[in-house]
């Protein structure tokens, strides 16, 4: 069914692409925002609303490719330590991306998830992303999971936390413990882990974004900035990681 569909949609940039390759489960680091405005002798923060349309280009190419989960890294633990300004920006950019955007994720059946503490987050921005992913909730197609005061090592201690504490309540023994039981206490449970880590901006770094999925990602670094990256540019990625052998510590896997 979702082959079908990519193929009555397919275009030129898509027929390049093997489609039987194409990763499950692609995540980015969507950086270069602040750069991008500031060449540009603009705020930084308009380098941000710029990259909004570069996520709803790249969501609409990932649906088109039959890609599985699209993870984006929207705000981490981090940056709650940027100006005031640039944080409330962030947040209300956020808003009205859950709020405009829902009618046009439903007509491309795509469902939004959230991993990271959203709890954290201001109370209108926090009800803004819980009201989205409901509305989107029994979508079939590509996932969206905002990565949103998403922190790789605070995803890990916190894992631990659950874990001790099921071992406490009895509902778990020490000899259960493994890789995968792991895994499902992470924000992004159920995920598969990501198959090609993209990050833009031109920094090589995994700026503790998906620590412990990552593990075996392919990992592909641009200098193009996140406002500038449009669906030829994660045609590129693709091609470059449908080069790479994946061999995940063994030989050969294809
Ligand atoms: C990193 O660029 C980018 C962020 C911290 C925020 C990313 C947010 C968006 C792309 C827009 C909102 C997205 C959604 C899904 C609502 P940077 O500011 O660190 O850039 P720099 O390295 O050039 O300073």
């Amino acid at each position: 069914m979702r082959i079908l569909d990519i193929f009555k949609k397919k275009d030129k940039d898509i027929e390049q692409i093997n489609i039987q390759y194409t990763p499950e489960h692609i995540a980015i680091i969507m950086d270069g925002n602040g750069r991008w405005a500031q060449r540009r002798n603009m705020p930084r923060t308009q380098g941000h609303r710029a990259g909004m349309e570069s996520v709803r280009d790249i969501i609409k190419a990932c649906s088109q490719l039959g890609v599985r989960v699209l993870t984006l890294y929207a705000f981490s633990t981090e940056n709650w330590k940027r100006s005031e300004e640039e944080v409330s920006f962030l947040m209300n950019l956020l808003v009205e991306y859950a709020k405009k955007e829902v009618k046009e994720l439903n007509r491309q059946r795509v469902k939004l998830i959230a991993s990271g503490d959203i709890s954290q987050l201001p109370g209108y921005a926090f009800r803004e992303v819980k009201n989205a992913i409901h509305l989107t909730a029994n979508n079939d197609g590509l996932i969206v999971n905002l990565a949103l005061n998403y922190g790789g090592r605070d995803e890990i201690v916190n894992a631990t936390k659950k874990i001790y504490q099921d071992i406490s309540d009895k509902k778990l023994e020490i000899k259960d413990i493994n890789e995968s039981l792991f895994s499902r206490y992470l924000y992004t449970r159920d995920l598969p882990d990501p198959d090609l880590l993209i990050r833009t901006g031109g920094e090589l770094r995994l700026s503790n974004f998906l620590l412990y999925q990552s593990a075996y990602a392919e990992l592909y670094f641009t200098e193009v900035m996140w406002p500038d990256f449009r669906k030829q540019h994660l045609i590129e990625a693709i091609e470059d990681y449908q080069g790479r052998s994946r061999r995940f510590g063994g030989i050969n896997k294809r």
